[in-house]
């Protein structure tokens, strides 16, 4: 599938293992969720565009190349891909940050949203959104949607975890996006649940139930 990226670095693999095991506590996961943000968007930002700034090194005077354009946005989905942010930003720490709120209805698992701002202009800014699961891709088609309506171009959806039904959903809605998704899991539950997964992301990040 054109712009569905998987991840098979085995540091991601290695890191994605330990988050799934249950008997990893809140501390462990955050970081964890935090150090996998970090090495996939080493992965993701590979085709961020660059230009010749020119830079005097204690040598001489060289063009050397530096990234180019607006700054990044960084937008987490509430609340479990604020999980990954602090990871984007340790690459990109000039990044803006956007925020969208949405939380899946129980019965339906559809999402509902209650919280969105976006840093603006966001029209020329490449777009990294941030959520560890993507499973109907229901969240992930809605936060798509809030960021084009608000003229987001150039988007990037990072997941840790992914259904085959979220990576279809999202792809068949906004197939310009880049998808990258850490692993690529077997299917979801009557929950809409990742199987095998690694449970609720937002409860085990913040400790909640
Ligand atoms: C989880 C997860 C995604 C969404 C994925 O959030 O973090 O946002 O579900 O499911 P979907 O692909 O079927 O939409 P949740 O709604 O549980 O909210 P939370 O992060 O606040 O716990
Ligand atoms: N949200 C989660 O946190 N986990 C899943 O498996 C599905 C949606």
């Amino acid at each position: 599938m054109e712009n569905v990226f998987y991840m098979d670095h085995p540091l991601i693999q290695h890191k994605i293992s330990m988050l799934r095991d249950k008997r990893t506590g809140t501390n462990e996961f955050r970081k964890l969720v935090e150090e996998i943000a970090v090495l996939m968007g080493y992965e993701a930002f590979r085709d961020l565009p660059v230009e010749p700034v020119e830079i005097e090194t204690p040598m001489e005077t060289c063009m050397s190349p530096m990234i180019s354009g607006k700054k990044l946005a960084v937008v987490p989905i509430l609340r479990a891909g604020l999980g990954m942010v602090n990871g984007i930003l340790t690459l990109v720490p000039s990044a803006k940050v956007g925020h969208i709120g949405l939380c899946r209805n129980h019965e339906t698992h559809e999402p509902e949203e209650y919280y969105c701002k976006l840093p603006s202009p966001i029209e020329e800014r490449t777009i990294a959104a941030l959520d560890p699961m993507l499973a109907t891709g229901g969240s992930a088609e809605a936060a798509v949607n809030f960021i084009k309506e608000h003229g987001g171009k150039h988007i990037k959806f990072l997941c840790i975890i992914a259904a085959p039904e979220g990576v279809e959903r999202l792809h068949k809605a906004h197939p310009d996006v880049q998808i990258y998704c850490g692993c690529l899991d077997r299917c979801l539950n009557e929950d809409a649940y990742i199987c095998p997964g690694l449970g609720d992301a937002g409860d085990r990040i913040f400790g909640t139930k």
